[in-house]
């Protein structure tokens, strides 16, 4: 799968779930432990092999292309400083000359439309897409999928309970080992009563090109948004439609619930952070 070398970032989202936080700033750069949202959906990327990073912004996002970015006052500073770790670790996330692009979405207008406004950079090849918004712990779910793909569509999947349907698109599924499922039917947020299943579609994506030409139509659906998961249901039976349960654990990063619990499962991934965040969260909440 030496095809899949461009990824879709779509940053344009307004984030009105962490206000006040967001007001002045994107989202997708809330810190988990210590790094972005955003920079840990790149590093996924990068370990799946992809190499050219296209991210879909909108108005009050400059932070997130900084980020990616030289900041040559902080790069002198901490050399004159001896600081070599720290430098280290803001130069080894620049990206060859050339390799990111910014396209704007002018208006939120959906997940499909913010993908679509990315089309002049797409030529006649499958594209990854992933949501920042959904962070998985573990090995990078787009490499895994990039490894399984064989051609047409294919989104990450997990199993959620038949209460949060509303939530995500839904697959209905053909046929299902516990690993791929043959997808025959994609349905974006039903309520419970209306799911085919309780498989849904986590942040992550293959595209193939003919999803663009199905987004050119730009019908509106569920929110009154222009929505990926219609797209790609109007390519099932023209395509193969795959989801993969990955092995990664995903954290629902734009919740609050899900935010926090990321910080303190990635936390507690780190040598460095462990056992004082474990001693500290037992003596602080245990019951006397
Ligand atoms: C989007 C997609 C939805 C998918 C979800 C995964 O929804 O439209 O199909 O299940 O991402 O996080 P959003 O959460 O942006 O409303």
């Amino acid at each position: 799968n030496d095809m899949i070398k461009k990824a879709i970032f779509p940053v344009g989202g307004l984030g009105t779930r962490f206000l006040p936080a967001t007001k002045a700033m994107p989202k997708e750069m809330l810190p988990i432990v210590d790094k972005p949202l955003i920079q840990y959906a790149v590093e996924e990327a990068v370990d799946a092999g992809i190499e050219e990073f296209i991210f879909v912004t909108g108005r009050n996002k400059y932070a997130i292309e900084d980020h990616f970015d030289h900041s040559f006052e902080l790069e002198e500073t901490l050399q004159a400083k001896g600081k070599t770790n720290a430098l280290k670790t803001i130069r080894d996330m620049i990206h060859q000359p050339g390799a990111v692009s910014y396209v704007r979405q002018q208006d939120p207008s959906g997940l499909g439309h913010a993908v679509w406004c990315a089309r002049h950079l797409i030529n006649d090849e499958p594209v990854a897409i992933l949501l920042a918004d959904d962070l998985i712990l573990g090995k990078s779910c787009m490499a895994e999928m990039i490894a399984t793909y064989k051609g047409g569509n294919m989104v990450a999947v997990m199993d959620v309970p038949k209460s949060d349907t509303q939530s995500y698109g839904i697959v209905t599924p053909s046929a299902d080992d516990g690993h791929i499922v043959n997808v025959s039917g994609l349905i974006e947020k039903p309520p419970p009563e209306n799911a085919p299943s309780t498989i849904a579609i986590v942040g992550r994506y293959i595209i193939e090109p003919g999803v663009f030409d199905q987004l050119d139509s730009q019908e509106f659906g569920t929110g009154n948004e222009v929505q990926l998961t219609d797209a790609l249901a109007h390519r099932i039976g023209k395509v193969p439609f795959q989801g993969l349960r990955f092995s990664g654990e995903r954290f629902d990063c734009g919740s609050k619930i899900g935010f926090l619990q990321a910080n303190i499962a990635f936390a507690m991934s780190r040598d460095d952070l462990e056992n004082r965040l474990q001693n500290w969260i037992f003596k602080r909440f245990s019951k006397p």
